[in-house]
């Protein structure tokens, strides 16, 4: 059966192009679009949009209705720079969504969710080297503490009341077609941009912070494989360890000087360097990969050969 898609969040970095992807795959009736304001052109007219706000339930629930929906992908979050600003904010937003889609699954109004979690979900114990499925989590931002809890309770729907609920630990994703907001990981976007626009970047990480990163199209590649597979083979329903590359600011910067020679950074590291260092360097995300085949597919020189050629088109 062809779902019928409900996109929470649609507008935002990974929402827009998961939408469009996903329009792709099942048609554009399939997937109704949201979020609490309207999104780029590309997304606005390919398919149906509601504005809906995903901390309110009842909302969420006739929007489910209306549009028969059986999947909800519930994108919309507060991440981890924004969110140490807001901590009350952050926790309202990122819990009450998911329990919203939580409990709509469990009064089978919906038959399928993707929530995402993040590699926030980590802190300063964590073992930083292949960072194992199951280890020590004990996050010490505001985002990371609301992804651990919200992936216990994905786990407890599943467990108690057969939810089948999805999810992937995404590590800081790049992308070109639409703005990240307020990550720490954001730094891996905005060098690009400047490197173009200005030949220079100041950043605001340490050259030495190792982070895991992955390209957008690998990104949406493993949330469609997620939601596809068969759900016997979902083992882990808290949510899944997922890799593609891990690097610093000063190897980022060497693969932009491949095509921009006189790229120059400078380090000015401000409190987001404080949350990044609590995090993994590398993800051991061999669950991922035996489980639902996981494989990603770009790696740091063709991520910056493909971003520098679509921001530039872009100009
Ligand atoms: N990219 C996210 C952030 O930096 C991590 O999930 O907040």
């Amino acid at each position: 059966m062809t779902p019928k898609i409900l996109i929470i969040g649609a507008c935002g970095q990974i929402g827009s192009e998961l939408t469009l992807a996903l329009r792709s795959l099942y048609g554009n009736e399939q997937v109704i679009a949201s979020d609490i304001r309207a999104g780029n052109e590309e997304l606005m007219q390919s398919g149906s949009f509601e504005i809906l706000d995903a901390t309110d339930k009842t909302a969420i629930a006739s929007c489910v209705r209306k549009h028969k929906i059986t999947d909800v992908y519930l994108m919309a979050a507060m991440l981890s720079a924004t969110a140490e600003k807001y901590p009350d904010k952050a926790w309202s937003l990122n819990m009450n969504s998911l329990f919203h889609v939580l409990d709509l699954a469990k009064d089978k109004e919906i038959q399928k969710i993707f929530w995402p979690s993040s590699i926030a979900v980590f802190g300063p114990t964590t073992p930083k080297q292949n960072t194992p499925q199951r280890t020590i989590m004990e996050p010490s931002t505001v985002y990371g503490i609301s992804k651990l809890a919200g992936e216990r309770w994905c786990e407890y729907y599943y467990k108690n009341y057969g939810v089948d609920v999805r999810s992937i630990r995404y590590p800081g994703l790049i992308s070109w077609k639409t703005s990240p907001g307020g990550g720490t990981t954001d730094y891996a976007i905005e060098i690009y941009h400047k490197a173009l626009q200005q030949g220079s970047y100041e950043c605001f990480l340490n050259k030495d912070t190792r982070l895991p990163m992955m390209y957008m199209e690998d990104a949406i590649r493993a949330t469609i494989a997620i939601m596809q597979a068969a759900e016997d083979t979902i083992r882990v329903r808290s949510s899944y360890n997922l890799a593609a590359i891990s690097f610093d600011p000063e190897e980022i910067t060497e693969t932009i000087r491949e095509h921009i020679p006189d790229f120059s950074i400078s380090y000015a590291p401000d409190f987001r360097q404080k949350i990044a260092d609590t995090w993994p360097h590398s993800i051991d995300d061999t669950n991922s990969r035996e489980d639902w085949g996981w494989q990603p597919q770009y790696d740091l020189k063709t991520i910056t050969a493909d971003m520098l050629s679509n921001l530039e088109s872009l100009v």
